[in-house]
C-alpha cells in the first residue's frame, strides 16, 4: 500500500551502534538496536528505491530484495563502507550511533586483571555524517540528535555544523523514546521549520520520516 514516491532514487541508511575493540574478546559499545534505520530501510524500499543499509553489530534482519545489507563492526569500517556508496546516493540517513571514540591501541593479546585499576586512552572516531556534510554535492542529507539537554538548540547547531538538511531528534526524557525499544517519539527539524511528532512504533516513525523527506525533495 506504500506509494512508489522514491523509485529510481537511492538511500543510503547508517543504522546500529558500533564496537569498538579493547582486545580480541572485548569492545565499547552502546545499546542502539538498528531498528529505526532498518525500519527507515524497509519503508524506503517499499517506496520503490534502492537502499544501501550500513550496519553496525545489529540482531535486525531483513529479506527484501530492494535493500542491500552491509555489515560492519566499528566507525572506522562503517565510515569506509559509507564513502564506497556515498557518492552515488540522493538520499543518506545517518540513523547509526557511532561510538564518539575508540582505544587508542586494541591489545593483541586478552588483557588479564592483574592490576588493581586499568586505564585505557581513547581517541575520537571519524565523524561519518559530518564528512558526508562536507561531500555533499546532491544528496538530501538527514541525521539524527539524542540530546538530553537544551535538544533543541544543539539539534538545530548540528543540523548547521553537519551541514544537514534535516535532523531528527529524539528526547531521552520522553517515556518510550530512545534507541533501544519499538517505538519513538521525534521532532524533525529543517532550516526553517519545527514539527513535533507523538509517539509512535518505528515503523510509524520511518513512515513520518521518509513522508517529511519526500515534501522536501519533490517539491
Ligand atoms: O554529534 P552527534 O554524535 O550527536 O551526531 C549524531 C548524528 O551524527 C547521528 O545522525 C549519527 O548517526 C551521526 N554520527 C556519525 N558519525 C559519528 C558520530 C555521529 O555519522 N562519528
Amino acid at each position: 500500500s506504500s506509494n512508489k514516491n522514491l523509485a529510481g532514487k537511492t538511500v543510503l541508511i547508517t543504522a546500529g551502534p558500533t564496537y569498538e575493540a579493547i582486545d580480541p574478546v572485548r569492545f565499547i559499545g552502546n545499546h542502539s538496536s538498528g531498528k529505526m534505520g532498518f525500519s527507515l530501510a524497509e519503508e524506503a524500499a517499499n517506496r520503490g528505491a534502492k537502499v544501501i543499509l550500513i550496519s553496525g553489530p545489529s540482531a535486525e534482519k531483513t529479506n527484501h530484495p530492494d535493500i542491500e545489507v552491509h555489515r560492519v563492526t566499528s566507525a572506522k569500517e562503517m565510515f569506509a563502507k559509507v564513502f564506497e556508496y556515498y557518492g552515488n546516493a540522493d538520499i543518506a540517513i545517518a540513523s547509526a550511533a557511532v561510538a564518539d571514540y575508540a582505544p587508542k591501541e586494541i591489545a593483541q593479546e586478552k588483557i588479564k586483571k592483574n592490576d588493581d585499576s586499568l586505564t585505557i586512552e581513547l581517541v575520537k572516531n571519524p565523524d561519518i555524517l559530518k564528512t558526508m556534510g562536507e561531500m555533499k554535492t546532491k544528496q538530501f542529507l538527514v541525521g539524527f540528535a539524542l540530546e538530553t539537554q537544551n535538544e533543541e538548540e544543539n539539534a538545530k547547531g548540528k543540523l548547521h555544523k553537519k551541514n544537514l538538511d534535516m535532523i531528527i531528534l529524539n528526547s531521552l526524557r520522553d517515556e518510550g523514546a530512545g534507541f533501544k525499544g519499538t517505538t519513538n517519539k521525534i521532532k524533525i527539524i529543517t532550516e526553517s521549520s519545527l514539527t513535533e511528532f507523538p509517539l509512535k512504533s518505528k515503523e510509524a516513525v520511518a513512515r513520518d520520516i521518509l513522508n517529511f523527506v519526500e515534501d522536501q525533495i519533490l517539491k
